[in-house]
C-alpha cells in the first residue's frame, strides 16, 4: 500500500511537472525579455510565428506572438493546440481599464471572457456567439486563481482585480466609447483585443485558459499615448514578475 502511494505521489508530481503552459502575448513589447529566459530554447517557424518551447523557471512552456486582434490570436491558439499540444494557455499583456477602481497599472486576471464586438441580433442575443449558446467563456477557475494569488504577491492584493474581460477588434480611445462599453456590459473590468478570441479556440480544444492583463490606459481620449509609454516601459517587467511568482509555486494546482 505504502509503495503504491509513493509511486502514485511520484507520478503526479512528475504529470505536474510535465504540464506544458502556453505563453501568448500580442506584441513583443509585452514579452520583451521572456525568450533569453528560457532554458534550452528551441525555436519553431510556423504559420509565419515564431515559436519557442523550453523550461522557464524549470517549466515547460511553449511561447509566441499572437499579432493583435482576435482572428490573428484566433489562429496562434490554434496553432499551439494543434502543434504544441500544451496542457494549458495564459494571454498576458495590457489592456485598457473600464470600470472606476481599475486604474493604469493594476492587474485583471479574467475569469471570464466576451467578444464585445459580437453582434448577430437579431437572430442571436447581441453578443452571443452564434451556435455556441453562449456570450461568455469561462476562465479556468483554478488556473485565474493562481494567477491571482501569483499577481497579489508580485504585486499587492489592492492592485489586482478579477473578472469579466472583454475583447473585440477595436482600440478603444475616446471616453464616449468607454462609456458606451460600460453601459453595455457593466460588469467589464478592463477591454483587449486578443483574450476572448482564445477563450473561444480553447473552449473548443477543451483546455484551460485565463488572460492576466496589466492596465496601460484608461481606454478614453488619451489611450494611445498612457498605452505606447506603458507597452515600452513597464509592462513585460510587470508580468515577468507575476509569471515567476506562478511559475515557481510550480506545485500549485492550476
Ligand atoms: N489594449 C490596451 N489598451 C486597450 C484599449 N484601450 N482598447 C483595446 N485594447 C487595448
Amino acid at each position: 500500500m505504502m509503495a503504491r502511494g509513493l509511486q502514485a505521489g511520484r507520478q503526479a508530481g512528475e504529470n505536474r511537472r510535465r504540464m506544458t503552459t502556453a505563453l501568448l502575448s500580442a506584441l513583443a513589447e509585452e514579452q520583451q525579455g521572456l525568450i533569453e529566459l528560457l532554458q534550452a530554447p528551441v525555436l519553431h517557424r510556423a504559420a509565419g510565428r515564431e515559436v519557442y518551447t523550453g523550461r522557464l523557471w524549470g517549466e515547460p512552456v511553449v511561447v509566441t506572438l499572437s499579432r493583435i486582434g482576435k482572428v490573428a490570436a484566433a489562429t496562434t491558439a490554434t496553432l499551439l493546440a494543434e502543434r504544441f499540444a500544451p496542457q494549458r494557455m495564459v494571454f498576458t499583456g495590457v489592456a485598457g481599464g473600464l470600470a472606476p477602481a481599475v486604474r493604469v497599472g493594476d492587474v485583471v486576471v479574467s475569469h471570464a471572457l466576451l467578444q464585445h464586438d459580437m453582434d448577430a441580433s437579431p437572430l442571436f442575443p447581441r453578443h452571443e456567439v452564434p451556435l455556441y449558446g453562449r456570450s461568455r467563456f469561462e476562465a479556468d477557475q483554478a488556473l485565474a486563481a493562481a494567477l491571482t494569488q501569483a499577481a497579489r504577491r508580485a504585486l499587492g492584493a489592492s492592485k489586482v482585480h478579477q473578472g469579466l474581460l472583454v475583447s473585440g477588434d477595436r482600440f478603444v480611445s475616446s471616453a464616449a466609447e468607454s462609456r458606451a462599453l460600460q453601459a453595455a456590459l457593466p460588469e467589464a473590468l478592463a477591454v483587449d483585443m486578443e483574450s476572448a478570441a482564445v477563450a473561444q479556440v480553447c473552449h473548443d480544444y477543451g483546455l484551460p485558459f485565463a488572460a492576466l492583463r496589466s492596465i496601460s490606459d484608461r481606454a478614453d481620449d488619451s489611450a494611445h499615448i498612457d498605452f505606447q509609454r506603458f507597452v515600452q516601459e513597464v509592462a513585460s517587467p510587470c508580468m515577468h514578475r507575476i509569471l515567476a511568482q506562478w511559475l515557481q509555486a510550480g506545485a500549485l494546482p492550476g
